[in-house]
Order: C-alpha cells, then sequence, then structure tokens
C-alpha cells in the first residue's frame, strides 16, 4: 500500500521544522529507527533550507513543495521549488561548493543530502525551479499490517 504526505509552505525558515516534524511524524508509524529519524530531519531541513534561501532568496511570497511517499519500506520525498535554478549541478553538488560562501554557507548541504540517503537525484533548470528526490530505505523489522 502507498501511503502519501504532500505540503505546500511559504518560503520561510520558520516553515521549515514545520516540515521536519510532519513529516517525522508520518514516518513514525512505521517503526524507523532513530537513525533513520534524524536523516530524515537533515536530509529535509538542507533541501527546504536550500529551496528557501537559494531557490526563492528568502521571498516569502513563494511556495515550497513538499512530497513524502512511503511504499513497504521505501521512503521518497521530493522537495521542490519554482525559483532561480541550478546552473550547474554538477558543481553545486560538489563538496564545499556555495554561491553564498561569505554568508555561513560550507557548501556542504548536498554532500549531506546525498550522504544520508539510498538514492538522491536534482533536477533543475535556470529560472524554472529545482526537484529533488531522495529515496531512503527503512530498515523495518516488523512490517506494518494495513
Ligand atoms: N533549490 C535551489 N535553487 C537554486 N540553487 C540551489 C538550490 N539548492 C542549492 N543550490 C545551489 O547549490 C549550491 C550548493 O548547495 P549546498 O546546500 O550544498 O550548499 P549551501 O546551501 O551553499 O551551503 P550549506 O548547505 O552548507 O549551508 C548553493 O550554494 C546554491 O548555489
Ligand atoms: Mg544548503
Amino acid at each position: 500500500m502507498i501511503n502519501k504526505l504532500e505540503m505546500k509552505i511559504s518560503a520561510m525558515l520558520e516553515n521549515e521544522g514545520v516540515v521536519r516534524n510532519a513529516v517525522a511524524a508520518f514516518v513514525s508509524s512505521y517503526n524507523p529507527t532513530l537513525e533513520e529519524i534524524i536523516d530524515i530531519k537533515t536530509i529535509l531541513s538542507e533541501a527546504v533550507s536550500n529551496a528557501i534561501i537559494h531557490g526563492y532568496e528568502y521571498d516569502k511570497n513563494k511556495d515550497v513543495l513538499i512530497k513524502a511517499t512511503i511504499e513497504d519500506n521505501k521512503l521518497e520525498l521530493i522537495v521542490q521549488d519554482y525559483g532561480k535554478g541550478i546552473e550547474d549541478i554538477e558543481e553545486a553538488l560538489k563538496n564545499n561548493f556555495s554561491t553564498q560562501k561569505d554568508q555561513e554557507k560550507t557548501g556542504i548541504g548536498f554532500t549531506i543530502m546525498k550522504s544520508l540517503s539510498d538514492h538522491f537525484e536534482i533536477q533543475s533548470s535556470v529560472n524554472v525551479g529545482t526537484k529533488l528526490k531522495i529515496t531512503k530505505i527503512l530498515q523495518m523489522d516488523e512490517v506494518r499490517a494495513n
């Protein structure tokens, strides 16, 4: 059975925690390990903050879309913005690459997201937006009855 949660949030950093906790609650009935919960929350923080900071440059009038889908033990997360887009995805993926290095940015967000996920995909076009597709396999001892 597929179970899904979709959210559309205003591009405000205050909403990052809402997303993190909503998805954590959504996943919690699947008996994730503490480590899995931490990984999922971290991935979402990095993805949502990137959309707000880089995609929309803090424009609160814009929306970020978040979708979480669970089927069996596979969690798929989609984080999508319709903002600035990424010029050079390969470059952006490099560790320590940031277009805002002066502003407390270490350029490690993508590296973190990649290392914590089982599959990581970026689709992005300049002035169209960015869509991240992240897969996390949950280690479920007990598969839920429903
Ligand atoms: N949603 C997005 N829209 C536009 N550009 C993005 C988006 N996400 C990432 N980028 C670009 O990719 C670069 C690398 O992102 P990454 O998350 O790895 O580092 P960062 O956000 O700059 O720093 P950190 O995440 O360590 O605070 C960013 O500096 C930005 O130029
Ligand atoms: Mg980042």
